[in-house]
């Protein structure tokens, strides 16, 4: 009897750790040393960092919304220069708060920014002189310009335009185009139109956009605000709202594709708030093959649910799909988990970090419930069912007003999360999240140093303040002991990051002509700048060498028309 009992339990046992190998085999969970860390920077920013953007002065631009009423970063004087007192007006007077920070990498430290009018739910887009183009947000904002030059002596600060967009742009998304330094934003709140900034001739208007009136779930919210833009290599626009996306040509106003639609129910868009990419573009088939990638967002009537009280569980699938060429169709897979909210980063080795959110509900205030505590990494090249990874989970719920970037150090900066209209600190289930983050992916571990390309140095040709379409430039790197076969080298546009939105993000794999290792370690490497700013709109770029997936610390590199 002992013996049969024993070889049950022996059974029961053995069939539980298959099931859990069998899961750390899907999921990638076996690799503990390869989860990652979370690193807490800042207790207290003083603004909820819902817009966040890295400059190339490896300082990230941050804010809030002037309309939240007081931040946790009190002002001496306002900034029409009247003196902040303690009294009770001044102490609820939002104007002797700041709502927008510059957050420097390399010393850790914020200093406030000032802001005119509410930029809350706004879109922005970085220019090849590097200058942060800031469009659209709420009320008296919500035609706005802003400009934010970055500058290395912090006295930069925001400057508005005396120019007003033609419509309202609050929840738009912009894009920069390759010509002209212009940028497009599409659609807003009540909005079915897009423009440009800046307009080519004064009496330019906006255009209506029928795509955007035909995604539009009234019922829901919208389900097609802040709609995924990406520019694809034939220098169409992708667009996609709610279930659907288009190829669009922004320069004769015409639809070119529909795509089919993506499987999965639900939505994707605002208030649903998946997320999408474009994966890494690769020189292998200049750069012609692109892309797009969406994960997560809200089931079907997700956001009345939440109205009532009751939180669905989120979506659970991605979908994949190559907007080039002439066969188009969604590849669906699943993540590990149901997410919303969800932010995705492309990290230098290519993989797509998703990031921030939670498991049930909808976008705005109060709407979310189950934070999504654990990262996923996407491998996009492995076979399908084993690309997911799960990483290590942090302790601080992001959820509606968070975001993501990479920062040149190879780690992913974490801000924000508000799911109410003021700062709530104390009593409520999502308190207003002031503190900033980092996660830092596993390659940064001390343990890689040795294969980490280090004293990373790009060269310019003399005289040049870019490197020019098509043309080879040199870089320089550090390695200890020789190179692993594979050695990538990536440039990475910094995306304008919002609601689960990373506007102008894109990733591409460079050519290296050749490649020599001197006995000092010291590599020599000839690149080649992609062909044309309609695969890489002009403006600055990360830089990295990758190292048989351990990445250098980026550089900045930037790329300008002949
Ligand atoms: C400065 O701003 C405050 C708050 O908006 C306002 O009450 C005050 O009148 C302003 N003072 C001047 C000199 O503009
Ligand atoms: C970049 O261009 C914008 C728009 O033309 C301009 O306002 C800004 O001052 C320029 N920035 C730099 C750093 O030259
Ligand atoms: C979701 O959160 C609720 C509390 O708000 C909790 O009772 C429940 O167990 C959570 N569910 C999951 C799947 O985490
Ligand atoms: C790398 O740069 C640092 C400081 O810039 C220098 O001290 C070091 O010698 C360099 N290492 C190599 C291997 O060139």
């Amino acid at each position: 009897m002992a013996d049969k009992n024993g070889l049950l339990v022996s059974i029961k046992f053995m069939s539980v750790a298959l099931l859990w190998l069998l899961q750390c085999f899907q999921y990638g969970m076996a690799g503990g040393d390869r989860k990652g860390r979370w690193v807490l920077l800042l207790n207290n920013m003083g603004v909820v960092g819902v817009h966040m953007a890295l400059t190339h002065h490896n300082t990230v631009i941050i804010f809030d919304q002037t309309g939240v009423g007081p931040s946790r970063y009190r002002l001496r004087r306002r900034y029409n220069g009247t003196r902040c007192r303690d009294t009770r007006d001044d102490l609820t007077d939002s104007t002797c708060y700041a709502h927008s920070i510059e957050y420097d990498i390399s010393s850790n430290r914020i200093r406030p920014l000032e802001l005119y009018t509410d930029p809350w739910c706004s879109s922005g887009s970085f220019l090849s002189n590097g200058t942060l183009l800031q469009l659209g947000g709420f009320e008296k904002g919500s035609r706005r310009i802003r400009y934010f030059r970055p500058c290395g002596d912090r006295e930069c600060d925001w400057k508005q335009s005396k120019r007003l967009l033609s419509d309202e742009r609050w929840y738009a998304s912009s894009l920069l185009l390759p010509e002209n330094d212009r940028v497009i934003v599409v659609g807003g709140r009540r909005e079915f139109s897009y423009e440009f900034v800046p307009k080519i001739s004064s009496d330019e208007k906006s255009f209506g956009l029928p795509f955007l009136h035909r995604t539009y779930d009234r019922n829901a919210g919208g389900n097609n605000l802040y709609p995924f833009l990406h520019l694809s290599s034939d220098g169409n626009l992708f667009i996609f709202a709610n279930q659907d996306s288009i190829l669009f040509s922004y320069k004769r106003n015409r639809v070119i594709k529909t795509f089919p639609r993506i499987p999965g129910g639900g939505s994707r868009n605002y208030p649903s708030s998946g997320s999408s990419v474009i994966l890494p573009l690769d020189y292998k088939n200049r750069f012609l093959r692109v892309e797009v990638m969406v994960c997560g967002g809200a089931a079907s009537g997700a956001y009345r649910a939440a109205r009532q009280g009751r939180f669905l569980k989120g979506l659970r699938s991605c979908g994949r799909m190559v907007i080039t060429g002439d066969t188009h169709k969604w590849r669906m897979e699943n993540m590990p988990g149901h997410r919303l909210l969800n932010d995705m980063v492309i990290l230098p080795t290519g993989h797509i970090l998703i990031i921030n959110g939670a498991k049930r509900g909808a976008a705005g205030y109060n709407n979310a419930r189950n934070a999504s505590l654990q990262p996923y990494l996407y491998k996009p090249k492995k076979s399908l069912g084993r690309r997911f990874t799960v990483l290590k989970s942090t302790k601080i719920a992001r959820m509606y007003h968070s975001s993501a970037i990479l920062l040149p150090n190879g780690r992913v900066l974490i801000g924000g999360s508000n799911t109410h209209n003021r700062y709530a600190l104390r009593n409520v289930a999502y308190p207003t999240e002031l503190r900033l983050q980092a996660f830092v992916p596993h390659y940064m571990d001390r343990k890689y140093h040795k294969f980490r390309p280090s004293n990373f140095t790009v060269q310019y040709g003399h005289g040049h303040n870019g490197i020019k379409y098509g043309e080879e430039f040199h870089v320089q790197f550090h390695l200890g002991r020789r190179p692993n076969k594979d050695v990538d080298f990536t440039a990475y546009a910094p995306p304008f990051t919002t609601h689960s939105m990373s506007m102008n993000q894109r990733m591409l794999k460079l050519r290296s002509k050749s490649m020599v290792r001197a006995k000092s370690g010291l590599v020599n490497v000839v690149l080649e700048a992609p062909p044309s700013p309609r695969v890489a709109p002009p403006g600055y770029y990360l830089l990295t060498v990758v190292n048989g997936g351990i990445p250098s610390i980026s550089k900045w590199v930037r790329f300008i028309y002949a």
